[in-house]
């Protein structure tokens, strides 16, 4: 399939635009009508999984590389935090040398957008024969992919596959796939919650309406945040190090923001858990080192918030990923970038884009090959 540029300078960006698009298509290819409060038995979601797959289970194990990874931790929080099921998530060139004791009631998931890593791949081979021990067909095949290319090596090594519907992704910075890898962990999360009965049919509803407005929230963002943000990157000329912060669902985004600017921008970028700066990264902050922090409503925002105050003491820039008009977070922060109001459970998906915007546009004033940068591949297929 020949992929076009679409009038879009690189790939990147015609990518990032695509989100809303693919949200709509997972949206659409997973949740289908509402939760009956009335039918417990009726659910909307359609993953096609087998229910044998998702029985019982007692532990969830991720394994995956890179923003794959971090799509993982997105889910660990959702599987833990709506369906209650410990899940661990592990880098697969990790996990390959030194697995977890295995247990019989563990699904081992392994996201991967090629399908083709290899890593990821020989750290699902090796599950799959530790658990031919095991007597009962059901638990050898506790297997399951996520994947934007089910015909790929990881749909022909897994029994069961969730296709993440994001389309070819030709930038080598991932993007729609990350969000679309983010989906199909609110699908498996609120299946699971679902068949648990972890949360009420009206909880679960809640969320789904929720879903559901994201893609036009989305829009929201590219369109009022897009100019103002590659304005924004004119100020970062000279910068070399960036630090960014969240806490709770999105800590992972603050890791996802730091490797978007690293892999197309070269700024040495860290990624921090906003509460452990103060055990370290702190030491690193001047008038010279802009800190993003995602400071969204909910469980962390007014932790989130005084770890910023903390970084401002010692003149960083400070630069937030807040909701509008939010009169808190506009005195704490130098620079607003404003996304909509939302359930920070669904947070994710929205301020994930800010910090894939703010990579590119510092790339792309810096001359670089957003779309093919040095020294990295779109998949690894070697060790
Ligand atoms: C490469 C890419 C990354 C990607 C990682 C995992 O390093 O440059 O963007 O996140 O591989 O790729 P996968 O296909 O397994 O998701």
């Amino acid at each position: 399939v020949m992929v076009e540029k679409q009038g879009f300078k690189h790939f990147m960006l015609k990518e990032i635009y695509e989100q809303p698009g693919v949200v709509r298509a997972c949206l659409e290819a997973y949740f289908d009508g509402e939760w009956a409060a009335t039918d417990a038995n009726k659910s909307p979601i359609h993953l096609g999984l087998a229910p044998e797959l998702l029985a019982d289970l007692q532990h969830i194990q991720i394994v995956a590389c890179g923003t794959s990874w971090h799509a993982g931790l997105v889910g660990k929080y959702l599987l833990e935090q709506l369906a209650g099921v410990p899940t661990t998530v592990h880098y697969a060139s990790e996990f390959r040398y030194a697995p977890a004791p295995i247990t019989p009631n563990t699904l081992t998931i392994g996201v991967t957008q090629s399908g083709e890593t290899a890593d990821t791949l020989a750290a699902l081979e090796m599950e799959k024969k530790r658990r031919s021990s095991f007597t009962q067909p059901e638990l050898q095949s506790r297997l399951l992919g996520i994947t934007n290319r089910p015909e790929s090596s990881l749909g022909d090594l897994v029994p069961n596959i969730i296709d993440t519907h994001a389309g070819i992704e030709i930038g080598v910075a991932a993007t729609k796939t990350f969000v679309a890898q983010v989906m199909a962990f609110y699908g498996l999360a609120l299946d699971l919650t679902d068949r648990r009965q972890a949360k009420s049919p009206e909880q679960l509803e809640e969320i789904l309406v929720g879903l559901r407005q994201l893609p036009a929230q989305m829009e929201v963002v590219l369109e009022s945040q897009e100019r103002y943000i590659e304005e924004l990157a004119h100020d970062f000329a000279e910068t070399q190090d960036f630090i960014f912060l969240g806490r709770g669902i999105n800590f992972p985004i603050a890791l996802e923001g730091a490797l978007k600017l690293k892999e197309i921008s070269y700024i040495h970028a860290e990624g921090y858990p906003a509460g452990e700066m103060k055990h370290g990264p702190i030491a690193l902050l001047d008038a010279k080192v802009p800190v993003v922090a995602i400071a969204m409503p909910g469980a962390v925002y007014e932790k989130v918030l005084s770890n910023a105050q903390e970084a401002r003491a010692r003149d960083a820039r400070l630069i937030g990923v807040t909701p509008m008009d939010e009169q808190e977070a506009a005195d704490t922060f130098d620079t607003l970038i404003p996304v909509p109001h939302v359930d920070e459970l669904l947070s994710p998906i929205l301020t994930v884009i800010p910090l894939q915007l703010l990579a590119y546009h510092i790339a792309a004033r810096r001359g670089l090959d957003v779309d093919q940068p040095r020294n990295l591949a779109k998949s690894v297929t070697v060790e």
